[in-house]
């Protein structure tokens, strides 16, 4: 089945899809964009998504390029035409092109572009990579200082999950001034006896939708949870850890920097908080 995928206002095949060379995306990572999960043909924390993406066009000052409701009605049609039941719409908006390269922005009334494509991924829930847990590596973090804007300025995320792999890990957390920024496309936790410790909201970190909702739940389950850095050596004598993305849920980390956590497999912590995100995730999909 071939995607069919939308662009300024067409759902297109996606080998008919055009975006100009000229568009600033692409010549400048000028541009945001949103990650949404789907279960069960579904949309999981539509409205968080819509949020931050408002909130990200607001700090760089660029156009909303359609209403709440029409994104919400593409994404819809999206995962129809696609017949997603398990994976991601992935959505991402420029500053759009006047036609040259210029670092001055275009004018206003330059038009933003809007793309969205799915990404079929059944077993997404059930991940094998969530049952055996991630290794991670510590690198440092070497990005801007406006990491709550979900910029694609992603170059050097993508070199940190190279760094991993080429390390025999999954991922990376990065740190700064000693202290666990977030994942590459996570947000990081490490849990001790009741409490779950994750660094504090500022522009250090994205503002993960997931981290909202896993955070709530975990209050409402009891855990102590202490928002303040921590290193990644704290980290390491942790009972476990975990990261939380919509692409990934609550991923377990078995491993910091070679060093094993707890036995070595999933903890108790962390598959509660998945199976329970994942479940009340499933009640509140739209
Ligand atoms: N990444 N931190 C970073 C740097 C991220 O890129 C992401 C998400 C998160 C988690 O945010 P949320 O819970 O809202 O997904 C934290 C997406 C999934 C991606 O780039 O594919």
């Amino acid at each position: 089945m071939t995607r069919t995928v939308y662009v300024n206002g067409d759902y297109l095949p996606e080998d008919e899809a055009k975006i100009s060379i000229f568009d600033r995306g692409f010549l400048m990572a000028d541009a945001v964009y949103e990650v949404t999960s789907v279960l069960d043909g579904k949309l999981i924390d539509f409205e968080g998504h819509a949020v931050r993406l408002k909130r990200s066009l607001d700090e760089l000052d660029m156009a909303e390029p359609c209403s709440k409701d029409e994104l919400l009605e593409i994404h819809r049609k999206l995962v129809e035409l696609n017949e997603i039941d398990e994976g991601l719409v992935y959505l991402q908006v420029t500053r759009g092109s006047d036609g040259d390269r210029d670092f001055v922005f275009p004018s206003a009334e330059t038009p933003p572009s809007i793309v969205l494509f799915t990404q079929n991924k059944p077993g997404l829930a059930d991940s094998p990579a969530a049952q055996k847990g991630a290794k991670v590596i510590s690198i440092e973090d070497i990005r801007w200082g406006r990491r709550d804007i979900k910029t694609v300025q992603l170059l050097y995320p993508s070199m940190g999950k190279m760094m991993a792999k080429k390390a025999g890990a999954d991922d990376a957390w990065m740190v700064e001034d000693g202290f666990v920024t977030e994942g590459t496309s996570n947000n990081a936790y490490f849990v001790k006896g009741n409490k779950i410790v994750t660094r504090p909201l500022s522009n250090d970190i994205l503002h993960g939708i997931t981290r909202a909702a896993v955070l709530r739940l975990a209050d409402e389950l009891q855990f102590e949870i202490e928002e303040r850095k921590f290193t990644i050596d704290e980290a390491k004598q942790a009972d476990e850890a975990f990261t939380t993305s919509a692409s990934a849920f609550v991923m377990p980390v078995i491993e910091i920097d070679g060093a094993q956590l707890g036995d070595g497999t999933p903890g108790p912590v962390a598959k509660r908080l998945r199976e329970i995100y994942l479940e009340e995730s499933r009640k509140t999909a739209i």
